[in-house]
Protein backbone atom coordinates (compact mmCIF):
# COMPACT_ATOMS: atom_id res chain seq x y z
CA UNK A 1 0.00 0.00 0.00
CA UNK A 2 0.84 3.52 -0.51
CA UNK A 3 0.49 4.23 3.23
CA UNK A 4 3.92 1.97 3.87
CA UNK A 5 6.02 4.68 4.26
CA UNK A 6 3.52 6.29 6.99
CA UNK A 7 3.53 2.91 8.67
CA UNK A 8 -0.38 3.41 8.72
CA UNK A 9 -0.81 -0.58 8.72
CA UNK A 10 1.15 -0.79 11.61
CA UNK A 11 -0.81 1.85 13.52
CA UNK A 12 -3.05 -0.56 16.07
CA UNK A 13 -4.41 0.06 18.99
CA UNK A 14 -5.58 -2.45 21.95
CA UNK A 15 -8.82 -1.60 23.63
CA UNK A 16 -8.64 -2.71 27.75
CA UNK A 17 -10.90 0.17 29.65
CA UNK A 18 -14.24 -1.27 30.10
CA UNK A 19 -16.90 -3.60 29.31
CA UNK A 20 -20.37 -2.91 28.09
CA UNK A 21 -22.85 -5.65 28.77
CA UNK A 22 -26.62 -5.94 28.59
CA UNK A 23 -27.65 -4.92 32.42
CA UNK A 24 -25.47 -2.14 31.93
CA UNK A 25 -27.08 -0.94 28.97
CA UNK A 26 -30.35 -0.80 30.39
CA UNK A 27 -33.68 -1.18 28.22
CA UNK A 28 -33.87 2.78 27.09
CA UNK A 29 -31.07 3.55 24.96
CA UNK A 30 -31.62 7.45 25.42
CA UNK A 31 -30.94 7.53 29.00
CA UNK A 32 -27.95 5.45 28.40
CA UNK A 33 -26.88 7.91 25.56
CA UNK A 34 -27.11 10.95 28.57
CA UNK A 35 -25.23 8.49 30.29
CA UNK A 36 -22.36 7.71 28.24
CA UNK A 37 -22.51 11.75 26.97
CA UNK A 38 -21.99 12.60 30.46
CA UNK A 39 -19.19 10.50 31.28
CA UNK A 40 -17.46 11.37 28.06
CA UNK A 41 -17.81 15.00 29.54
CA UNK A 42 -16.43 13.99 33.36
CA UNK A 43 -13.29 12.15 31.16
CA UNK A 44 -12.82 16.37 29.77
CA UNK A 45 -12.80 15.04 25.51
CA UNK A 46 -12.64 18.36 24.02
CA UNK A 47 -15.97 18.61 21.37
CA UNK A 48 -17.52 15.83 23.30
CA UNK A 49 -21.00 16.86 20.82
CA UNK A 50 -18.95 16.41 17.63
CA UNK A 51 -20.69 13.76 15.69
CA UNK A 52 -20.29 12.49 11.89
CA UNK A 53 -23.66 13.36 10.23
CA UNK A 54 -23.93 11.31 6.91
CA UNK A 55 -26.69 12.09 4.62
CA UNK A 56 -27.47 10.50 1.59
CA UNK A 57 -28.78 12.54 -1.99
CA UNK A 58 -31.39 11.57 -4.26
CA UNK A 59 -28.99 8.70 -6.03
CA UNK A 60 -28.29 6.97 -2.62
CA UNK A 61 -24.74 8.22 -2.67
CA UNK A 62 -23.82 9.09 1.16
CA UNK A 63 -22.12 12.20 2.16
CA UNK A 64 -20.61 12.56 6.00
CA UNK A 65 -19.19 15.47 7.61
CA UNK A 66 -19.01 16.83 11.75
CA UNK A 67 -21.64 18.69 12.69
CA UNK A 68 -22.35 19.53 16.45
CA UNK A 69 -25.22 18.03 18.66
CA UNK A 70 -26.95 21.10 20.14
CA UNK A 71 -29.55 19.13 22.29
CA UNK A 72 -31.41 16.33 22.81
CA UNK A 73 -34.71 16.80 23.57
CA UNK A 74 -37.92 14.31 23.25
CA UNK A 75 -35.18 11.94 22.55
CA UNK A 76 -34.34 13.36 18.91
CA UNK A 77 -30.72 14.54 18.95
CA UNK A 78 -30.37 18.50 17.50
CA UNK A 79 -28.05 20.37 15.02
CA UNK A 80 -28.06 23.69 13.35
CA UNK A 81 -27.03 24.19 9.93
CA UNK A 82 -27.70 26.15 6.56
CA UNK A 83 -30.72 24.71 5.17
CA UNK A 84 -29.46 25.78 1.52
CA UNK A 85 -26.54 23.89 2.18
CA UNK A 86 -25.22 20.55 0.20
CA UNK A 87 -26.13 18.35 3.14
CA UNK A 88 -29.79 20.50 3.57
CA UNK A 89 -30.46 19.88 -0.01
CA UNK A 90 -29.94 15.84 0.92
CA UNK A 91 -31.97 15.57 3.73
CA UNK A 92 -34.73 17.52 1.44
CA UNK A 93 -33.93 14.68 -1.24
CA UNK A 94 -33.73 11.73 1.50
CA UNK A 95 -34.86 12.50 4.49
CA UNK A 96 -32.82 9.24 6.49
CA UNK A 97 -29.50 10.38 8.82
CA UNK A 98 -27.15 8.41 10.36
CA UNK A 99 -24.70 10.08 13.53
CA UNK A 100 -21.80 8.83 14.47
CA UNK A 101 -19.79 9.77 18.13
CA UNK A 102 -16.39 8.37 18.60
CA UNK A 103 -14.92 8.99 22.44
CA UNK A 104 -12.02 7.80 21.43
CA UNK A 105 -10.36 8.49 25.08
CA UNK A 106 -13.08 6.13 26.44
CA UNK A 107 -12.91 3.51 23.81
CA UNK A 108 -16.51 4.20 22.37
CA UNK A 109 -18.24 4.80 19.55
CA UNK A 110 -22.43 5.12 19.61
CA UNK A 111 -24.03 4.95 15.81
CA UNK A 112 -27.67 6.57 15.68
CA UNK A 113 -30.04 6.66 12.82
CA UNK A 114 -33.75 7.99 12.04
CA UNK A 115 -35.33 10.10 10.11
CA UNK A 116 -34.54 13.60 10.03
CA UNK A 117 -36.80 16.75 9.94
CA UNK A 118 -36.44 20.43 10.32
CA UNK A 119 -37.10 21.67 14.10
CA UNK A 120 -39.84 24.23 14.71
CA UNK A 121 -38.78 28.26 13.26
CA UNK A 122 -39.03 28.98 17.09
CA UNK A 123 -36.54 26.36 18.34
CA UNK A 124 -34.31 27.91 15.52
CA UNK A 125 -34.92 31.42 16.60
CA UNK A 126 -34.33 30.68 20.37
CA UNK A 127 -30.70 29.12 19.79
CA UNK A 128 -30.00 31.44 17.20
CA UNK A 129 -29.89 33.92 19.76
CA UNK A 130 -27.88 32.38 22.34
CA UNK A 131 -25.50 32.66 19.47
CA UNK A 132 -22.21 34.95 19.72
CA UNK A 133 -23.19 37.77 17.61
CA UNK A 134 -19.79 37.08 15.04
CA UNK A 135 -20.91 33.51 14.85
CA UNK A 136 -24.79 35.06 13.88
CA UNK A 137 -22.79 37.16 11.47
CA UNK A 138 -21.49 34.97 9.95
CA UNK A 139 -24.56 32.52 9.31
CA UNK A 140 -25.79 35.60 6.97
CA UNK A 141 -22.53 35.99 5.63
CA UNK A 142 -21.55 32.42 4.50
CA UNK A 143 -23.42 30.98 1.56
CA UNK A 144 -22.46 27.57 2.95
CA UNK A 145 -21.59 24.53 0.58
CA UNK A 146 -21.33 27.35 -2.57
CA UNK A 147 -18.18 27.47 -4.73
CA UNK A 148 -16.88 31.06 -4.18
CA UNK A 149 -14.18 32.75 -6.17
CA UNK A 150 -11.60 33.42 -2.64
CA UNK A 151 -11.65 34.50 0.51
CA UNK A 152 -12.68 38.22 0.36
CA UNK A 153 -16.07 37.16 0.03
CA UNK A 154 -16.99 36.29 2.86
CA UNK A 155 -15.00 39.28 4.72
CA UNK A 156 -16.61 41.85 2.44
CA UNK A 157 -20.36 39.64 3.24
CA UNK A 158 -18.83 39.66 7.31
CA UNK A 159 -18.51 43.40 7.05
CA UNK A 160 -21.48 44.31 4.80
CA UNK A 161 -23.60 42.12 7.14
CA UNK A 162 -22.20 43.76 10.48
CA UNK A 163 -22.56 47.15 9.06
CA UNK A 164 -26.41 46.38 7.96
CA UNK A 165 -27.54 44.60 11.82
CA UNK A 166 -25.01 47.40 14.00
CA UNK A 167 -27.88 49.00 15.27
CA UNK A 168 -30.93 46.96 14.60
CA UNK A 169 -31.79 43.74 15.69
CA UNK A 170 -30.34 40.60 13.95
CA UNK A 171 -33.45 38.03 13.08
CA UNK A 172 -32.39 34.65 12.49
CA UNK A 173 -31.64 33.83 8.30
CA UNK A 174 -34.74 32.35 6.77
CA UNK A 175 -32.11 29.59 5.27
CA UNK A 176 -30.62 28.32 8.87
CA UNK A 177 -31.84 26.46 11.31
CA UNK A 178 -31.84 22.92 13.57
CA UNK A 179 -32.58 19.39 12.21
CA UNK A 180 -33.68 16.86 14.88
CA UNK A 181 -32.61 13.10 13.89
CA UNK A 182 -35.49 11.25 15.31
CA UNK A 183 -33.77 7.94 16.34
CA UNK A 184 -35.10 4.28 15.02
CA UNK A 185 -31.79 2.36 15.55
CA UNK A 186 -28.94 3.04 18.52
CA UNK A 187 -26.07 1.53 19.10
CA UNK A 188 -23.27 1.07 21.51
CA UNK A 189 -20.32 -0.03 20.94
CA UNK A 190 -17.17 -0.26 23.52
CA UNK A 191 -13.90 -1.76 22.96
CA UNK A 192 -12.18 -4.67 24.48
CA UNK A 193 -9.08 -6.61 24.25
CA UNK A 194 -8.29 -8.76 20.82
CA UNK A 195 -10.95 -7.01 18.76
CA UNK A 196 -13.72 -8.88 20.85
CA UNK A 197 -15.76 -5.51 21.16
CA UNK A 198 -19.32 -5.29 22.51
CA UNK A 199 -21.47 -3.84 20.60
CA UNK A 200 -25.21 -3.59 22.28
CA UNK A 201 -28.20 -2.28 19.43
CA UNK A 202 -31.51 -1.07 19.85
CA UNK A 203 -34.00 -1.16 17.39
CA UNK A 204 -37.39 1.08 17.88
CA UNK A 205 -40.49 -1.44 17.11
CA UNK A 206 -43.84 -0.41 15.34
CA UNK A 207 -45.09 0.15 18.90
CA UNK A 208 -42.44 2.59 19.39
CA UNK A 209 -41.13 0.57 21.97
CA UNK A 210 -36.66 -0.32 22.07
CA UNK A 211 -36.00 -4.24 21.08
CA UNK A 212 -32.26 -4.69 22.59
CA UNK A 213 -30.13 -7.08 20.84
CA UNK A 214 -26.05 -7.79 20.67
CA UNK A 215 -24.10 -8.41 17.68
CA UNK A 216 -20.45 -9.69 16.95
CA UNK A 217 -18.06 -7.47 16.58
C1 LIG B 1 -15.69 20.15 14.83
C2 LIG B 1 -16.60 20.61 13.72
C3 LIG B 1 -17.86 21.06 14.03
C4 LIG B 1 -18.73 21.47 13.02
N1 LIG B 1 -20.01 21.86 13.36
C5 LIG B 1 -20.87 22.20 12.39
C6 LIG B 1 -22.24 22.48 12.70
O1 LIG B 1 -22.69 22.35 13.85
N2 LIG B 1 -23.05 22.87 11.68
C7 LIG B 1 -22.62 22.98 10.39
O2 LIG B 1 -23.39 23.36 9.53
N3 LIG B 1 -21.34 22.69 10.06
C8 LIG B 1 -20.46 22.29 11.02
N4 LIG B 1 -19.17 21.96 10.70
C9 LIG B 1 -18.76 22.07 9.27
C10 LIG B 1 -19.24 20.84 8.51
O3 LIG B 1 -18.39 19.74 8.78
C11 LIG B 1 -19.32 21.07 6.99
O4 LIG B 1 -18.07 21.52 6.50
C12 LIG B 1 -20.37 22.11 6.61
O5 LIG B 1 -21.55 21.96 7.37
C13 LIG B 1 -20.74 21.98 5.11
O6 LIG B 1 -21.21 20.69 4.86
P1 LIG B 1 -22.08 20.35 3.55
O7 LIG B 1 -21.43 21.05 2.41
O8 LIG B 1 -22.04 18.86 3.43
O9 LIG B 1 -23.49 20.85 3.80
C14 LIG B 1 -18.29 21.50 11.67
C15 LIG B 1 -17.01 21.02 11.36
C16 LIG B 1 -16.19 20.58 12.37
C17 LIG B 1 -14.83 20.03 12.00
Amino acid sequence: MSGKDLNIADIRQEYKLSALDESSAGIDPISFFRKWFSEAENAQITEVNAMTLATADAKGIPHARIVLLKGLENSEFIFFTNYSSSKGREIGENPFASLVFFWKELERQVRIEGKIEKVSATESDIYFNSRPKGSRIGAWASPQSQEITDRDILDVNYARYEQEFSDIEMPRPPHWGGYKIIPNYIEFWQGRASRMHDRITFTKNENGDWRRARLAP
